[in-house]
């Protein structure tokens, strides 16, 4: 691909993530959203429409045989990713497949798999990752400028209506507390500590066996981190990450954090805003390694997405979550 060149975007999935990811997508200068596909005709259309996206489909099949489309970003619900990411790729599309990736470690692997077999680029929406204020404090930490990790404690949680149901409280696609945002803090652990050696977690269910609030203590060699995921009540949502010399707290909401702040003997804080909703940053990973002929990240790479999913069946067989 010369480098000089818009990446063609084309998104399946039209609903809440979908219209975010697009917004985003047209702050930037070498993306085209070039083609959307929903289920629904007529919402496929109206999402066109609203975005400047010159073409729309009915169907996703249609979309990933569509020549021009570059890379597919896939914002169906959680259960579908796999099969769906495995048909994009196998189409000759790069693919960004909203997180988690899939429900098993299993399917995670077979979709990585299927990316090396293309030789397409594949990753993990994990848009965290890519944000300014974690890309910085990741590098501060490593720095030892807060010494050796001891704890990290970091949580998502907010209030969703069972009533208004909706994929959270769907069982087959992939709902509950955990799937759904329990991998954020997971996520915020696992780039500061790795792999942890023990797990421990509970959950509190509803008669649906909907995991509506999960929490977490992952064990390391020196190290402890403090996780909570719940969509039955608010929190904070600080994440705070401890070592002998200090500790860094992430501005809140910490997942899109617009800034941090270090205390060492006294507060410093940085402010480091955010391009757009803050999927900007994700999007640009995903334009540099296309153009690079990379098919994953250094930053969120395929080795990253499976250990990820491996301390979340690890939490799933303690909590005894049966999805
Ligand atoms: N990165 C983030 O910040 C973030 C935030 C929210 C969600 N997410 C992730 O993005 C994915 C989608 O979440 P969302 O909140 O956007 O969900 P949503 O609003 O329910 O939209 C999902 C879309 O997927 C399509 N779809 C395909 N099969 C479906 C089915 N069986 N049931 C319902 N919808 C189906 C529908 O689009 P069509 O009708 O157009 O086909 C639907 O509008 C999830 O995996 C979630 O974890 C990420």
């Amino acid at each position: 691909m010369k480098n000089n060149k818009k990446i063609k975007w084309g998104i399946i999935g039209l609903g809440n993530i979908a219209n975010q990811f697009a917004a985003d997508l047209l702050l930037l200068q070498d993306a085209e959203l070039f083609a959307v596909a929903s289920r629904n005709n007529s919402k496929a259309t109206e999402f066109a429409k609203k975005y400047h996206c010159p073409k729309s489909y009915d169907s996703y099949e249609a979309l990933f045989t569509d020549d021009q489309v570059d890379i597919v970003y896939i914002a169906t619900p959680h259960d579908s990713h796999a099969e769906l990411s495995i048909q994009a790729l196998e189409n000759g599309k790069h693919v960004l497949c909203e997180k988690p990736l899939a429900l098993s470690y299993k399917d995670v692997a077979r979709m990585i798999e299927v990316s090396k077999k293309n030789n397409k680029f594949f990753m993990e929406a994990f848009w965290t990752r890519f944000i300014p204020s974690v890309k910085e404090i990741l590098e501060k930490v490593n720095q030892g400028i807060i010494g050796d990790i001891k704890y990290v404690k970091a949580d998502f949680a907010f209030y969703a209506d069972e009533k208004e149901g909706g994929r959270l409280f769907d069982k087959n696609l992939g709902g509950g507390a955990l799937f759904d945002i329990g991998v954020y803090p997971l996520f915020l652990s696992y780039i500061i500590l790795g792999i942890p050696k023990e797990i421990l977690a509970k959950s509190i269910y509803n008669s649906n066996g909907i995991d509506l609030q999960t929490s977490m203590i992952l064990q390391y060699e020196n190290a402890q981190s403090v996780l909570h995921a719940s969509i039955s009540s608010e929190s904070d949502m600080k994440a705070t990450i401890s070592g002998t010399l200090g500790h860094i707290q992430l501005n809140a909401p910490w997942y899109i954090a617009d800034g941090y702040s270090v205390f060492k003997e006294k507060e410093t804080a940085f402010s480091l805003p955010n391009l757009g909703r803050g999927y900007t940053h994700e999007a640009l990973e995903c334009h540099n390694c296309i153009k690079n002929n990379q098919i994953e990240s250094k930053l969120w790479s395929h080795q990253n997405s499976l250990e990820l999913s491996k301390i979340v069946e690890g939490i799933k067989k303690q909590i005894g979550l049966d999805i």
